[in-house]
């Protein structure tokens, strides 16, 4: 696991992409799996200028979302369907045939789950794997104690995950559950790029990197992966001692 630390959020942003964008410029119907949240607003806002400036087409690629929360409606405002539509899916020519969010209102979640991972499968695998990751080393939604032979499934939030993500919802309640890409879906995936901004990321960041591999730091599993990266805004690499970064 290489890690590429960068002054600030903007240039983390833009590095990110640029690798993004490589990808697609030398496979144009590269897999990609995306995630939600504040960390990659960045990614996605370089990705759409770059679009909107005649550079890059996303037409031929497939798109994976990483989770989605568990009753939410693919209209619901907090939905991971809404951010990505309103952020990078609806800004750019991706074609919807080829745009995967696992359905958290599915009638029958288990059989939802099956269905993603099955699509994840006849899409040939993932190319490239674009994460954040929780404080608590989260990654999708992951939780500290998730198997790392686990696939995609239903799984309970943290309490803290739930805290942190409360203010998207009405009267502070996030959801209980979510449908989550499995640890050994996304260990399988080519490439893996971590995103990491802030120092309220800095130990799980360094937790991830120096620490053991294990289960209870989800990021941590990335350092078994042959071709993974992280890409640190030097708040978010703070924690981390010499002789790590390379
Ligand atoms: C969201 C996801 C999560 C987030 C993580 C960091 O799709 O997979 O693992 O990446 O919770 O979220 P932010 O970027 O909001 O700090």
């Amino acid at each position: 696991m290489r890690a590429h630390v960068v002054p600030d959020y903007e240039a983390m942003s833009a590095a990110v992409a640029d690798v993004v964008a490589q990808s697609l410029a030398e496979e144009p119907s590269s897999v990609l799996m995306l995630p939600t949240g504040t960390t990659p607003l960045g990614m996605y806002r370089r990705l759409v200028e770059m679009h909107r400036s005649g550079d890059l087409s996303f037409a031929g690629a497939t798109f994976f979302n990483l989770d989605e929360y568990l009753g939410l409606p693919p209209d619901h405002p907090a939905s991971y369907h809404v951010y990505m539509k309103e952020n990078f899916y609806g800004l750019i020519d991706a074609d919807p045939a080829r745009v995967f969010v696992p359905d958290g209102a599915a009638p029958d979640p288990e059989a939802e789950c099956e269905r993603y991972e099955s699509a994840i499968k006849e899409a040939g695998g993932i190319d490239v794997c674009v994460l954040g990751i929780g404080r608590n080393g989260h990654i999708g939604f992951n939780e500290p104690g998730a198997p790392f032979d686990s696939r995609t499934r239903v799984v309970r939030l943290s309490e803290s995950t739930r805290k942190v993500n409360a203010a998207d919802f009405e009267a502070d309640r996030a959801p209980e559950c979510a449908i989550t890409v499995g640890m050994a879906t996304i260990c399988e995936s080519r490439e893996v790029l971590l995103l990491a901004s802030g120092t309220n990321k800095a130990g799980a960041v360094a937790a991830a990197v120096e620490g053991e591999v294990s289960e209870s730091v989800p990021a941590s599993m990335l350092k078994t992966h042959p071709n993974a990266r992280l890409f640190l805004d030097e708040d978010a690499a703070s924690d981390l001692g010499q002789g790590v970064v390379g």
